[in-house]
This record gives C-alpha cells, sequence and structure tokens, in this order.
C-alpha cells in the first residue's frame, strides 16, 4: 500500500513497526526500508526482504538528537558534529554502548552507525509517542540502485511490505555521508550528501580510509549501486546502442541529462532515477561528471555500478 505522507499515514507506520512490520519511508537522502530496531524478527525481515548479506550492518535512525547517548558513546567531535548537522544526512560510526538494539544487524561489531534524518515524519512519530530507534538501510534490493521515489520502492520490493509512505522525490537524492569518528580524528568511511568541505570548520583531522577500515565498512564493497546494464565513465561520445547520460550542455545526442545548466546538486537528485529509466539498454555511457561538491558522492556511486558485478 503506498500512502500520501501525512498524520494518518504516520500513525499506520508506527503501529505497524511496533507490530514488528516493515514500512518504507521518505528521508532526505534516499527512500528507507524502516524495523523497530529492537526487535530480531523485524531486523531478520530487512536482511530477508532486500536480501542482504548478513554481514552487512545497518544504520539505527533516531528521530531526536538528544537520543543518540542512549546507543553510542559520543565524544567531543561527536556533539560537535550532531550540533552542527543534526537532524540531517549525516551517519556517525561510534563505539556501541547499548545492549538494547538487536544483534542481527550489528555484524558483531562494536560500532553503531546512527544518524537523525530530516523528515517530517520523524516529528510525528516523536509526537505520536514512538522514540524508535529504527533500523534503516535504503529500500532497493542488495546491490541494486537505491530509490528516490515511492514508485522505485514498490517497483523493487512492492510485494514484500505492507506500507509505503509517499513523500515525492527525495531533496538530495543519494545516501548520507558516513563517517567514523575516532579519538582525535574522523575518517570518511562513505562520501555523501554533504560534501566533506562542509566539514572543514567542524573536524580539523578528516582522512581516507585505510585498506583495514574498507572491510570494516561493507559498504564500500565495489560493486554496489548497480544496474543491470553495463557502465561506461568518462564517455564523450555516444557509441551505437548505447544509451547516453549527459551533464551540462552537450552536443552528442543524450538519452537523459542530469542537468543541462550543470547544477551538481540537481544532477544528484536526478541520477538514480536516470539510471533506472536507462537500464533498459545494454550499456550506459556517462558523461564526465566534475568531483568538486557533491559531485564526489556522484562519481563514488557511478565507480561503483561501473565495477564488475563478478558474475
Ligand atoms: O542516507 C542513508 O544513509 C540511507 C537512508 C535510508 O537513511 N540509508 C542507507 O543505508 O544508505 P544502507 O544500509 O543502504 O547503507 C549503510 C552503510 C552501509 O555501507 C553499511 O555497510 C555501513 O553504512 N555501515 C553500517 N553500520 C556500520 C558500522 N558499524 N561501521 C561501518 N559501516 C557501517
Ligand atoms: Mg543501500
Amino acid at each position: 500500500m503506498i500512502l500520501n505522507s501525512k498524520k494518518e499515514s504516520y500513525e499506520k507506520a508506527v503501529s505497524l513497526l511496533r507490530l514488528g512490520r516493515l514500512v518504507a519511508l521518505p528521508t532526505e537522502t534516499v527512500y528507507g526500508l524502516a524495523a523497530d530496531a529492537k526487535n530480531d524478527d523485524a531486523v531478520r525481515q530487512i536482511y530477508a526482504v532486500k536480501n542482504r548479506p548478513p554481514h552487512n550492518p545497518l544504520i539505527a535512525h533516531i528521530f531526536d538528537p538528544k537520543d543518540a547517548g542512549m546507543y553510542v558513546a559520543l565524544n567531543d567531535i561527536a556533539k560537535t558534529l550532531i550540533t552542527a548537522f543534526w537532524p540531517g544526512p549525516l551517519t556517525l560510526v561510534l563505539p556501541k554502548t547499548s545492549v538494547n538494539l538487536s544483534d542481527v544487524a550489528g555484524a558483531d561489531l562494536d560500532t553503531l552507525a546512527i544518524r537523525c534524518p530530516k523528515a517530517k515524519w520523524a516529528d510525528a512519530f516523536l509526537d505520536l509517542g514512538y522514540r524508535g530507534p529504527i533500523y534503516m538501510p535504503s529500500a532497493n534490493r542488495s546491490g541494486h540502485i537505491s530509490p528516490t521515489t515511492a514508485r522505485h520502492v514498490a517497483d523493487d520490493l512492492g510485494d514484500k511490505i505492507d506500507l509505503i509512505i509517499d513523500a515525492g522525490p527525495c531533496p538530495s537524492g543519494i545516501e548520507s555521508t558516513v563517517l567514523k569518528i575516532e579519538s582525535d580524528h574522523a575518517v570518511l568511511l562513505r562520501p555523501g550528501a554533504i560534501p566533506v568541505s562542509h566539514f572543514v570548520p567542524y573536524i580539523s583531522d578528516l582522512r581516507l580510509p585505510e585498506k583495514s577500515e574498507r572491510i570494516s565498512a561493507p559498504g564500500m564493497l565495489e560493486s554496489h549501486y548497480a544496474p543491470n546494464a553495463k557502465v561506461r565513465l568518462n564517455a564523450k561520445s555516444k557509441k551505437a546502442g548505447e544509451a547516453f547520460l549527459a551533464f551540462g550542455p552537450t552536443h552528442i545526442e543524450a538519452d537523459y541529462n542530469l542537468s543541462p545548466s550543470g547544477d551538481l546538486n540537481e544532477a544528484a537528485r536526478k541520477l538514480y532515477a536516470a539510471l533506472r529509466i536507462l537500464d533498459r539498454k545494454p550499456v550506459i555511457a556517462i558523461a564526465p561528471i566534475p568531483t568538486k561538491g557533491i559531485g564526489s558522492a556522484i562519481n563514488d556511486r557511478l565507480r561503483r555500478a561501473a565495477a564488475d558485478k563478478g558474475e
């Protein structure tokens, strides 16, 4: 069932979550598939419905930034970032302190990824007396393209979930930025909706992950966010049989243009929908996209979409 984003829908969502059922919810980044984080059976259903490998941990979503201290140990860096960016598209990986959340989502790690999304339903859930947390991965089949509309969710998972709340296309269109917080520095585990430059006033030491950390963040698996089509990057021309995904003004006959004016935020918003539309052709050729601002996250997703799926 798809319902509009309004009070009665939120009430329905909360009652389903309390019963241990799954609900798809819109966020500022992408649509998520939510389950009550304290309910083992509900969390197991997330893995089953998405066909997600059990070793890939989930992000706990809270609705009030003040709740973070109940689940993770907060140091000064974490507190500063929470004040500056929550609610918003930032996920923090921190030492886990709570034993109340389901271990099913933890991948045996001693850390927890946590975020407070900016969404109308989050405030409504608090008003209804439901504080979660919810575990919420993107609402797509594991490894497929993340959903940025309710229709995308229904196409991927529609027959397997009771409720999808439709708030229209997601304003950001790309997943949250994931930072692992250490005692005196932070590590960028996933570039995302908040560009790295925005952290400069708040963190003096922000690093790229070392090889060992790549293993601790399974989302960094090379093939991910993948369409069925083969993906050819930095394409300067369109070959026979290819779909061409353009960016900015171009003379090439484009099948889709992420932003005719060359606006990277518009491109991020439209990226996943475009990949779904063009996925009917055997090859999607994609024009070069600048790496500044959110362009860095766009290029990260495209690199993964192009990676060998090992089939
Ligand atoms: O924008 C988002 O973050 C969306 C919306 C729905 O909130 N959610 C999302 O979840 O993208 P998911 O499960 O598709 O991606 C979560 C990423 C995965 O790469 C996972 O491996 C990583 O976060 N992750 C989760 N827990 C972790 C942990 N304790 N340490 C390192 N990485 C972790
Ligand atoms: Mg995902």
